[in-house]
């Protein structure tokens, strides 16, 4: 394998940053229904970045579940490493990566928790096998091995503890302050297309790839 060798091109798809909406989240949007359309596989799972509490970033991968009043969620353990970091910084990133759209797109912003009866609504809706191990997972913790979750979920169903929402798992939101458009062109002549929020105003801008 010469990975200095591989050279994929791009350019399948024409992006004409003149005509685009004047809100990111419409645009947004847009490429979001594209990405679903097309059936891409998990084309929902983000890269999500955060910062700890000494500036050090991290990323993992998590799956937007809905976008509401523009603001994107997630679910997770809050006392996870990601949990921990955002508790110290509520700066974060998020990255899509739609490959065969020859697409990406940047969002940052600051994440906040959303109210625990929306957590606890979502919760309810997930399969109940997701919800134990919810339940059985210190999720980011050291384990001996899988078998410690795998146990922790025998002891709970054995004990007939009610499966319910756990108070240090749920879901996130992230406020968009800066979007990036990013659609793959011909000879690394890429078309970039930002969204800052200054004062309430979204200022497009252009940017060389
Ligand atoms: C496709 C995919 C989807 C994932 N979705 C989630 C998710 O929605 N929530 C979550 O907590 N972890 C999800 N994970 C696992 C995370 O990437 C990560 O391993 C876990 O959240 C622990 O991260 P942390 O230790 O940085 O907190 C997903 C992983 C993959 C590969």
């Amino acid at each position: 394998m010469e990975l200095a060798d591989l050279r994929p091109d791009f350019g399948k798809y024409t992006f004409n940053p003149q005509l685009t909406p004047e809100h990111p989240d419409q645009l947004f949007s847009i490429w979001l229904q594209k990405a679903s359309d097309a059936q891409l596989s998990e084309f929902n799972a983000m890269v999500l970045s955060t910062v700890n509490s000494q500036n050090k970033p991290s990323s993992r991968i998590v799956l937007l579940k809905s976008v509401e009043n523009n603001r994107l969620v997630f679910f997770t353990h809050y006392e996870s490493r990601k949990g921990k970091d955002l508790a110290a910084n509520p700066n974060a990133s998020l990255l899509f990566f739609w490959k065969e759209l020859e697409r990406q797109v940047r969002i940052e912003g600051l994440v906040e928790k959303i109210p625990f009866s929306q957590t606890h609504q979502y919760f309810k809706s997930r399969p109940f096998e997701s919800q134990l191990s919810a339940i059985a997972s210190p999720q980011s913790e050291p384990i001996d091995g899988i078998e410690t979750i795998t146990r922790r979920r025998d002891d709970i169903l054995k004990a007939g503890i009610p499966i319910e929402c756990p108070s240090n798992w749920g879901g996130y939101a992230l406020t968009p302050t800066y979007y990036e458009f990013w659609q793959g062109g011909r000879n690394r002549l890429h078309n970039r297309l930002s969204y800052h929020l200054n004062k309430n105003m979204w200022n497009k801008q252009q940017l060389a790839p």
